[in-house]
């Protein structure tokens, strides 16, 4: 890696500092995912309102997918705070996954603001090992902002795939890594190292598009998007859906 790269890292993670040495006596995790959920819930806001157009024309057709039973079973895998509710179809039954308990108290609130959803259960369970949930019990997994703080993206990719019935669809939405020739790559760089203790893990150089395009799914509609944010390293994202 480049001298001037590691001069930049250095002095994003001189800045933060206390995280690092925190971090390094294994006390930071506990922290932040407590903190992460407050934090969420106050991005989260912003960030529906820049993105909501996407989010809509996205989540539009759910209800294709609609399988035997009456209403669209959806499992929203990694819920955080519930923010894609309110872009979901009327009375469809909705199971939140998590492995971050802290995440109740926000879920509850979403809930209350989207009554038109029916609320299953929230399992607090990691994304690649959803025991609870049966197999081909799903119409739909819903997964957005999760794969960058995720280690073993094949194995959640492959328990989606398990949990849909055949023809269900996953549903994504993904920041991931710039053009390597912009200037949001640099930021990305320079900030990556810091930055998944701020995001929980959260990895901004990911390509995550690629695992998409190797999983079992029979059929990826994927669109590269630039989000419509004024500053920030996560503008180019990933979006779409892909079919059991
Ligand atoms: C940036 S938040 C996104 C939350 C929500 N999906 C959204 O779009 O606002 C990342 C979420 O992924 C969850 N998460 C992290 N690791 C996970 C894993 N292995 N399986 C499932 N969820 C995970 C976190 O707890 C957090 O709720």
């Amino acid at each position: 890696m480049a001298v001037h790269i590691v001069f930049f890292q250095l002095c994003v993670a001189l800045i933060a500092l206390p995280i690092h040495i925190l971090a390094l006596l294994g006390l930071w995790d506990p922290i932040a995912k407590k903190v992460l959920p407050y934090l969420l819930n106050r991005v989260t806001k912003n960030y529906n309102k820049y993105m909501k157009d996407h989010k809509k024309e996205l989540f539009s057709n759910l209800n294709e997918f609609r399988g035997p039973s009456v209403e669209l079973r959806v499992l929203e895998l990694g819920c955080g705070t519930g923010a894609n509710f309110q872009f979901y179809p009327e009375g469809c039954q909705v199971t939140c996954v998590d492995p971050n308990p802290n995440f109740k108290k926000f879920l509850s609130a979403s809930l209350a603001e989207s009554q038109h959803v029916q609320f299953q259960a929230f399992v607090v369970a990691p994304g690649e090992s959803m025991t609870q949930i049966q197999s081909g019990s799903m119409d739909v997994v819903i997964c957005t902002l999760v794969l960058c703080s995720v280690d073993n993206v094949e194995d959640i990719l492959a328990e989606a795939h398990r949990v849909l019935r055949p023809g269900g669809a996953y549903y994504f939405i993904e920041h991931v890594k710039a053009d390597p020739s912009s200037w949001n790559y640099f930021f990305q760089i320079i900030l990556d190292p810091t930055w998944k203790y701020i995001g929980d893990g959260c990895k901004l150089t990911k390509e995550t598009w690629k695992y998409l395009e190797k999983s079992k799914f029979s059929d990826v509609k994927l669109r590269h998007i630039i989000a419509p944010f004024k500053h920030s390293p996560v503008k180019p994202h990933i979006i779409g859906y892909a079919v059991k």
